[in-house]
């Protein structure tokens, strides 16, 4: 087993993006839009998606995922999206950053914030400092908010297979966007926040604009 501290040498010199916003919101589109758009113009790109990417973390999202799962606690929820988190930082996130590449992902620190600590109402500075310990506090470059209304994007996944997270239902996902919105307000360096009713080729135009007059302005 390595040591998973970034204390102690690791230089990283990658573009991390991360996308967050409620179920439907059109993460995983605007994802695969800007990887295509980033590919063009000649960067590598290492996609990642939550809770996902890894051995384990796969089989920590089978776990979170499944109808018939057990009674999980809302505290062991939070645990698990997290170990899935700190294995795909430590095996895929940190290495990819290390080489130069682009990492997109689609959810990561925020989610857990704005599902677990927003829509569960578990302490929220505990879960902040969950994150911390799960990412060895690895933050993206930018943050994307796709924001919409709950029932919009409700509707766009009517008939899509439910899952136990997404049948949680609209109270849930509007305690989730409020979460969002209130992380995006409080830092807003950090973020870029997107009005995700738009069309998609609209959203994704306004993101590599903003990337390139932002984040990769003068390499
Ligand atoms: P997420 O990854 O956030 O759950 P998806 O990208 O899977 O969202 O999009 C959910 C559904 O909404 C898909 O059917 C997708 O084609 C559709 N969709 C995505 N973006 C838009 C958009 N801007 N306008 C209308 N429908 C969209
Ligand atoms: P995801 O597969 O990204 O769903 P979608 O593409 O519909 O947004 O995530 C599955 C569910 O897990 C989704 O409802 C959000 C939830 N989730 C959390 O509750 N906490 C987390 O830390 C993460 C990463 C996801």
């Amino acid at each position: 087993m390595r040591n998973s501290n970034r204390e102690g040498g690791t230089v990283i010199t990658g573009i991390f993006i991360t996308f967050e916003g409620i179920d439907g919101s059109g993460k995983s589109t605007q994802l695969a839009l800007l990887r295509q758009h980033m590919e063009e113009l000649g960067r590598t790109v290492t996609v990642v998606r939550e809770p996902g990417g890894t051995v384990l973390s796969e089989k920590v999202r089978t776990l979170l995922l499944d109808h018939r799962s057990m009674d999980l606690c809302e505290r062991a929820e939070a645990l698990l999206f997290s170990t899935a988190r700190a294995q795909l930082v430590y095996e895929l996130i940190i290495p990819a950053l290390e080489r130069g590449e682009v990492v997109l992902c689609d959810r990561y620190a925020e989610s857990t914030i704005a599902y677990q600590g927003y829509g569960r109402e578990l302490p929220l500075e505990e879960i902040i400092t969950l994150q911390e310990f799960a990412t060895s506090h690895l933050h993206p470059n930018l943050k994307v908010l796709l924001d919409l209304d709950v029932d919009v994007a409700a509707a766009r996944l009517l008939g899509s297979f439910a899952d136990r997270m997404e049948s949680a239902g609209l109270a849930f996902q509007e305690r989730v966007r409020q979460g969002y919105l209130q992380m995006s307000q409080a830092a807003p360096n950090e973020w870029l926040v997107v009005n995700g009713s738009q069309p998609k080729e609209k959203i994704a135009e306004e993101v590599r604009s903003f990337i390139e007059q932002n984040i990769f302005k003068g390499s």
